[in-house]
């Protein structure tokens, strides 16, 4: 398998710096672009080399519909639009980018240095779109008080459920990202009690444990998310989403790495639509996602050799 990036399997950091981008129409705008990105393991290995404890990670990827523009071969088998789904007053909108630069780190003032030195070479190649800037909260939580991340995949499965096979030769050791930006109703949802928001997610809150399948109810978050296939094998994705804002407008920054896009896709339809019988998700009556991308993040030697 090509080396992937590190970044989309690493364990999660105390901050993250997620750069969205578009490509301007100056000139040379585009091979800049391939330059920068030709350049970022370097970077990477450069910050890493610097301060080694910081554990930084640089993922670089490319929207979905700016692929065809900036890489003249083929794309990723799988690679499409973002999935929106509209349900009454759930929404899940397609706000496309270019492209996107996770930064992560122990360290916020590595990934903000990092940040202005991509900013600094992409120069008018580029107008930034969002710098949503994440940080962990407490023992992992969301705003919400809920600790975020508890089933994600561990080990090796980390390669597994987010990294590309031989299922698509040319582009192994890549991974599809979904971005959304979820903007939190927090007066709303702290007039809940306790009970009804551990009844929301199918966990409680101060210890974790998540609930026996049948007390789940079926418009809890970890019921409408929790899939299996046609074979009973779990449908899994990577989370490393982050809380971000102040304490006038918070939310999450979901973030989906995964070795195909499907996966994501069925779990947002099972949230935003529900089962077809009215259990939707009951998450998404205290939370809005006002963005949602879809990227694919190429191995590192992809990436090193774009220029070629
Ligand atoms: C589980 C929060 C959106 C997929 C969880 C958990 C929390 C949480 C607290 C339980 C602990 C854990 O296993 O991580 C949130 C918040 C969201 C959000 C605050 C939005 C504001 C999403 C979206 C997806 C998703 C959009 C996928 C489309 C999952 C999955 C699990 C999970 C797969 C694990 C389910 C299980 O196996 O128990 N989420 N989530 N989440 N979430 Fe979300």
């Amino acid at each position: 398998m090509a080396l992937y990036q590190k970044g989309i399997v690493a364990e999660a950091n105390r901050s993250a710096l997620f750069l969205t981008l578009n490509q301007t129409r100056n000139e040379g705008a585009k091979q800049r672009v391939k330059q920068v990105l030709a350049n970022v393991t370097a970077i990477e290995e450069k910050y890493n080399q610097l301060e080694p404890e910081a554990e930084l990670c640089l993922v670089a990827a490319i929207g979905s519909s700016y692929w065809s523009q900036i890489i003249d071969a083929e794309a990723p088998a799988e690679l499409t639009a973002f999935p929106s789904f509209e349900n009454g007053e759930n929404v899940a909108p397609n706000t496309p980018v270019d492209l996107l630069f996770h930064i992560r780190s122990e360290r916020k003032d590595l990934n903000f240095q990092l940040a202005r030195e991509l900013c600094a070479e992409l120069g008018d190649a580029v107008q930034v779109v969002e710098e949503v800037d994440g940080f962990r909260y407490f023992d992992m939580r969301d705003f919400t008080g809920f600790v975020d991340g508890t089933e994600n995949p561990q080990g090796d499965d980390r390669i597994g459920v987010a990294v590309v096979g031989d299922e698509d030769p040319a582009f192994t050791g890549g991974s599809y990202i979904h971005l959304q930006r979820y903007i939190h109703n927090m007066d709303f949802w702290n007039k809940q009690p306790v009970k009804k928001q551990e009844e929301t997610y199918g966990r409680t809150k101060e210890d974790n444990v998540e609930f026996a399948s049948t007390d789940k109810a079926l418009t809890a978050h970890t019921k409408r998310t929790s899939l299996k296939d046609s074979d009973g094998n779990a449908i899994e994705i990577l989370r490393h989403s982050m809380p971000y804002g102040d304490t006038q407008a918070c939310g999450l920054l979901f973030a989906s790495y995964c070795r195909t896009p499907k996966n994501f896709t069925l779990m947002l339809k099972s949230m935003v639509e529900g089962d077809g019988k009215g259990h939707t998700d009951h998450l998404l009556k205290y939370t809005r996602a006002v963005t949602g991308q879809a990227f694919f993040a190429p191995s590192r030697s992809f990436l090193e050799n774009i220029n070629k």
